[in-house]
């Protein structure tokens, strides 16, 4: 029996059982930002802390902020020895000014992107760095797709889409005028293996895209899901693993 359990709030065990990669992959990340000793670094939206630990190896000062308390409530669990914060990536300060803003798979949840970049340039030194990587254009098209179509074919409501997925030019655009320099971007296509066999869609359904299926009684969302599946299974379904159709932004920008 399909076991849906579709929520506002992250669930933290579930994201550390079955959704790893998001971490896992942010390790190409760390080595854009190149910490050094004596750095002060700020991990933006650090979930439950696995990269500010690795940035925390090096740097020394290292701060990890996220918006869902249940997320810093576990990344102080796993790693009490550093120090995590609740905080909105559109309005965070800092005591002072940082040497770095490291964020991994959040900004795609930051619709109002302006905001965000504005905070992160008044926490950083003037040649502070940016460095970042999250969806870009494109990404999980055909997954978005299915779940607008099928929600579409059963005729409910449609909700709003929860994501932000610019192109480069788009961001570079927005940082270089809220004062700059974009010295690095990529888009990538980035398929992504998803954990637990032929549940691995559902579970990536469930911990991220809830929002597309919030209006829906719970049979509705059975029906929309299994949907999704049979439609894209010719496509993201190879050998008893779901691939998520990924393309990452990555981006390093330096404060004027
Ligand atoms: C991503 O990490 O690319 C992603 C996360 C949540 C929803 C969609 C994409």
């Amino acid at each position: 029996m399909t076991n849906i359990s579709l929520s506002h709030t992250w669930n933290t065990t579930l994201y550390e059982d079955k959704h790893a990669f998001v971490w896992q992959y942010g390790e190409e990340l760390l080595k854009l930002l190149n910490p050094q000793p004596g750095e002060s670094i700020l991990d933006l939206g650090c979930g439950t802390g696995q990269l500010t630990e690795k940035i925390a190896q090096t740097a020394s000062e290292v701060i990890g902020i996220d918006s869902a308390p249940a997320m810093i409530e576990k990344a102080k669990q796993n790693y009490p020895h550093l120090h995590f914060d609740v905080g909105d990536a559109t309005n965070f300060q800092v005591e002072q000014p940082l040497d770095a803003v490291f964020s991994n798979a959040v900004l795609h949840w930051v619709k109002a992107a302006d905001r965000a970049i504005a905070s992160i340039h008044q926490a950083l030194k003037p040649g502070g760095r940016f460095v970042a990587e999250f969806g870009g254009k494109g990404n999980v098209q055909a997954i978005a797709q299915a779940l607008s179509h099928a929600v579409e074919a059963i005729g409910a409501p449609q909700a709003l889409n929860p994501w932000y997925f610019p192109s480069i030019a788009e961001y570079a655009t927005l940082l270089e005028q809220q004062g700059f320099d974009v010295i690095y971007a990529v888009l990538l296509a980035r398929p992504t293996p998803l954990a637990d066999g032929e549940a691995g869609l559902l579970n990536w359904i469930q911990m991220f895209a809830s929002a597309f299926l919030i209006e829906l009684s719970v049979e509705q969302q059975i029906q929309v899901i299994r949907n999704v599946e049979e439609y894209l299974k010719p496509t993201l379904y190879h050998q008893g693993t779901w691939t998520a159709d990924y393309r990452r932004i990555r981006i390093l920008a330096i404060k004027i």
